[in-house]
């Protein structure tokens, strides 16, 4: 159990939490476990019918935790990250994501898993992945071409270049952008309509949409070899102890 992620029901609506405003809810291993196991809770039974994910302190997420990061780049990396990946990539109740802010690395990737995204007006959406040593994960050199196209996708993976909020609708990335104050409700107002559907029904066509998620786990996979061999890399290291020492 972590403090640093806080899951609420709402009726059949299940609010998860990313809550360390004052890290910008970067993601430590305790908060991926926590996720996950309220996903698979989530999952288990038939109360939960949509599950929203959110941030604290206007920010949605600032990706995994670079401390953990370098802590992991000795070897030994722990699996939490992973299995909170495949944990997302499998769920089967509908996904809705409130971004207040901004979203980085698995901020980012975690929402093509997500089937309606809001943002707020002023939320920013990167993935400084190769910037850091490493590449991008959650199946997201799947998905992201397959979402927004190679060139939007290549633009935002591997160069690093951020999207506004609106250029992360106009790529398919997000479905409204609402003012800040906003962004909770709207989400939360999209998760109900969700949840007053037919729960089977939904569950079908979801499924039947999301046809490659073998091929998508598949992916996950590849990228974790390769990802988990470059968080040991010199580059990477450097990269983060760079960002730790940056006020020094
Ligand atoms: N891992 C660990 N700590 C993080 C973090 C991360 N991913 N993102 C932010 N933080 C911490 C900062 O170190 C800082 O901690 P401190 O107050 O103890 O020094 C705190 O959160 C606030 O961040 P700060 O950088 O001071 O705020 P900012 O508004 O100037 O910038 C960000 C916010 C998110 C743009 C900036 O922190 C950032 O670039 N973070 C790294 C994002 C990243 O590369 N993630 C990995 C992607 S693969």
């Amino acid at each position: 159990m972590t403090d640093a992620v806080v899951v609420t029901d709402e009726g059949s609506i299940r609010i998860v939490r990313m809550n360390r405003p004052e890290k910008k809810n970067a993601l430590t291993r305790a908060m991926y476990a926590e996720i996950s196991r309220a996903l698979r809770e989530a999952d288990a039974g038939d109360k939960i019918r949509c599950v929203m994910l959110a941030g604290a302190g206007g920010v949605f997420c600032a990706g995994n935790d670079i401390g953990d990061f370098l802590n992991a780049s000795g070897g030994g990396l722990d699996p939490s990250g992973h299995n909170f990946l495949t944990t997302l990539a499998s769920c089967r109740k509908p996904l809705v994501a409130a971004v207040g802010g901004i979203a980085i690395g698995v901020g980012v990737t975690m929402l093509l898993h997500c089937d309606h995204v809001v943002a707020a007006t002023g939320a920013t959406f990167s993935t400084p992945f190769l910037k850091l040593g490493l590449i991008p994960e959650a199946g997201s050199t799947m998905l992201a071409p397959m979402r927004m196209g190679h060139a939007r996708a290549f633009s935002m993976l591997v160069m690093g270049r951020p999207l506004s909020a609106e250029q992360a609708a106009e790529a398919g990335l997000v479905n409204t952008v609402v003012g800040p104050a906003e962004v909770d409700k709207a989400a939360l107002q999209a998760a109900h309509e969700i949840a007053a559907l037919p729960p089977g029904a939904v569950a079908v066509t979801r499924g039947l949409m999301r046809g490659h998620l073998g091929e998508v786990l598949k992916q996950i996979e590849s990228e974790s070899s390769h990802f988990k061999d470059l968080l040991q890399s010199d580059e990477a290291r450097a990269a983060f102890q760079a960002f730790l020492g940056r006020k020094k």
